[in-house]
């Protein structure tokens, strides 16, 4: 079952008043499945950041369907998709985003509260959760007194918490050390093999981008190829560098 359909989605920068713009998305079909774990990668100006600002909301398609869930969020008014986004959408930024004045527990509880849940609800959700991700003996402790491995597993646990259509992550691994970057991916990989949370993620790090299970290169704003893990994640690696080296998109 796809879980996010686009069809000929477009996307100009200031292209209104019949001025030319800046074709970021031009024609793009996309299709993710349920519980699938998408990577996409591509050259820098590729339309990696407009494609996930359009999906979360962030940006407006010029033109094109872009369904998530059964819902076309381009026919959303503004706050329709600030509640879709809120109910149907989860995040796992570069900087983790937690506040530094609530609890961790709080912070994994954050979007539960917004929508009104009970108490107990909000426990049955945040218990086997923490537990999972390793985090439940640390949830009366605030951000600053927690390591950077911690905080991401928070993060990861308030992304998912909601049990959202798709968690979106836009180079999650950018800012860290080679060691961090491979724990938040062995995090987010395992919410996707046995959390079953479908996940699409941008990156330009072969190494981070191992851990998918099918990558899409963008090009010009559209789709070019596809790879899939012939192998192990070794394999794969080099199968993306491969890849890179025929498309471009590598950091150098
Ligand atoms: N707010 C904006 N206004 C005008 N043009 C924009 C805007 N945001 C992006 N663009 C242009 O759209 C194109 C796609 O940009 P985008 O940020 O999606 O690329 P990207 O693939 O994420 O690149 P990177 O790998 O460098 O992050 C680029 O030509 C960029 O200059
Ligand atoms: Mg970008």
């Amino acid at each position: 079952m796809d879980i996010i359909t686009i069809n000929h989605l477009v996307k100009v920068y200031n292209g209104h008043k019949g001025a030319n713009g800046v074709t970021a998305i031009d024609g793009m079909n996309l299709n993710v499945e349920k519980g699938e774990f998408v990577g996409i990668m591509g050259p820098s100006g590729s339309g990696k950041t407009t494609l996930l600002n359009i999906l979360s909301g962030v940006d407006k398609a010029t033109s094109g369907e872009v369904i998530i869930d059964g819902q076309d969020i381009t026919k959303l008014t503004k706050d329709q998709m600030a509640l879709f986004r809120r109910e149907r959408i989860g995040y796992i930024f570069q900087d983790f985003n937690l506040l530094d004045s609530l609890t961790l527990r709080e912070n994994i509880a954050l979007p539960l509260i917004l929508d009104k849940q009970s108490p107990n609800e909000i426990e049955d959700k945040l218990a086997p959760l923490m537990q999972f991700l390793g985090i439940f003996d640390l949830k009366d402790k605030y951000p600053y007194h927690i390591s950077g491995g911690q905080k991401q597993r928070v993060a990861a646990a308030r992304a998912i918490v909601n049990e959202p259509a798709v968690v979106l992550a836009d180079e999650p691994t950018g800012n860290l050390d080679s060691k961090s970057a491979n724990q938040l991916m062995s995090t987010i990989a395992s919410l996707n093999e046995q959390w079953g949370s479908t996940i699409l993620m941008v990156s330009h790090d072969p190494f981070a981008a191992s851990f998918c299970k099918r990558i899409i290169f963008i090009k010009d704003g559209n789709v070019e190829m596809e790879i899939r893990p012939a192998g192990d994640r070794k394999q794969f690696f080099d199968q993306i560098l491969e890849a890179q080296s025929v498309i471009g998109g590598g950091r150098a």
